[in-house]
């Protein structure tokens, strides 16, 4: 059972008042109304944006699974379900414009509104700087960064409809300090990118009623560590926790909780922000 959330103290519009009612309410089998806040997790058939959608829907949010990969994220959206919260799966390509903006639609056109989007989707690459094609560095790109943009243009489009909502974006120690531990220096690059988009949109939003924030995690054990860790000599994983002053490894729920926090109205004054979440590695 988790413990209910402080109330906030400002609602500043409806959305704000429809969220904090629905985290007093946060348990299952909440009763939903054309008000409960809906939010979008992309990415959420596995990892941190799976822990993500599990937590803002144990906290009242209705929530759309969407991932590339279909079944896993039927599987996640139909988990949720079970345990008496409400969720869709919906199929994205992050990267394909044509997706991102059905996936909008799809929610919308379910639920009537959105109020959360957490940008989780997100490719690891291994391959230092001489190794990697020119295509694989595109592709790192193309889903972590664009895919982070295309998927915010799409959210702020209807936000800005709603004059409000909350953005969460996964960039990553990577991008703060430069790859090194398991991302390389395409992944450094395209989650730097997310810093710098996410202080501008927050900017640029700011007096319509919208948030952007991002998590910068550090290693955490989801599938994307372990197959880097897979092509890593046996061991390898001490040498990153050496090197992480709390000296162990995120669990996916650590990282949730704070997208969760930022996504909610207890982060009513917080825009631009870059939340570390790394057990003390950027100190
Ligand atoms: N795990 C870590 O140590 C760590 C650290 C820092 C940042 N991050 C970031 O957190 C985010 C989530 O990572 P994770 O560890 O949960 O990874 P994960 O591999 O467990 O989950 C990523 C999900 O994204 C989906 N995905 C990949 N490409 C997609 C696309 N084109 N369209 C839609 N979905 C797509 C995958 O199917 C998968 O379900 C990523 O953006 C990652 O860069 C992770």
């Amino acid at each position: 059972m988790l413990e209910p959330n402080p109330k906030p103290t400002i609602s500043h519009n409806r959305r704000e008042a429809a969220i904090a009612r629905s985290h007093e309410s946060h348990e299952s089998h909440e009763k939903m109304t054309n008000e409960t806040p809906v939010a979008i997790i992309t990415g959420a058939a596995s990892g941190i944006g799976q822990s993500t959608a599990q937590l803002l829907a144990s906290r009242g949010y209705r929530v759309a699974i969407a991932d590339l990969r279909e079944p896993a994220a039927a599987d996640t959206a139909a988990s949720i379900r079970a345990s008496g919260h409400e969720a869709i799966s919906v199929h994205v390509d992050v990267a394909n414009e044509a997706s991102v903006k059905a996936m909008v639609e799809t929610v919308v056109g379910s639920w009537g509104r959105l109020d959360v989007l957490v940008n989780s989707a997100g490719l690891e690459s291994a391959k230092a700087c001489l190794d990697i094609t020119p295509e694989e560095f595109r592709r790192v790109i193309e889903v972590n960064t664009t895919g982070t943009w295309l998927c915010c243009q799409e959210a702020l489009r209807r936000m800005l409809t709603q004059n409000s909502g909350a953005i969460v974006n996964l960039s990553s120690i990577a991008g703060q300090k430069g790859g090194g531990m398991l991302g390389t220096a395409a992944y450094a690059t395209s989650k730097g990118a997310i810093l710098a988009m996410t202080k501008s949109l927050a900017r640029e939003f700011a007096r319509s009623g919208i948030r952007v924030n991002a998590v910068a995690p550090a290693f955490t054990l989801t599938d994307f560590v372990r197959r880097q860790l897979a092509t890593k000599p046996e061991g390898f994983i001490d040498s990153i926790y050496a090197a992480t002053p709390m000296g162990r490894g995120a669990q996916p729920e650590e990282i949730a909780e704070v997208i969760t926090f930022l996504a909610s109205p207890q982060a009513s004054f917080i825009t631009g922000a870059v939340y570390n979440a790394d057990g003390g590695t950027a100190m």
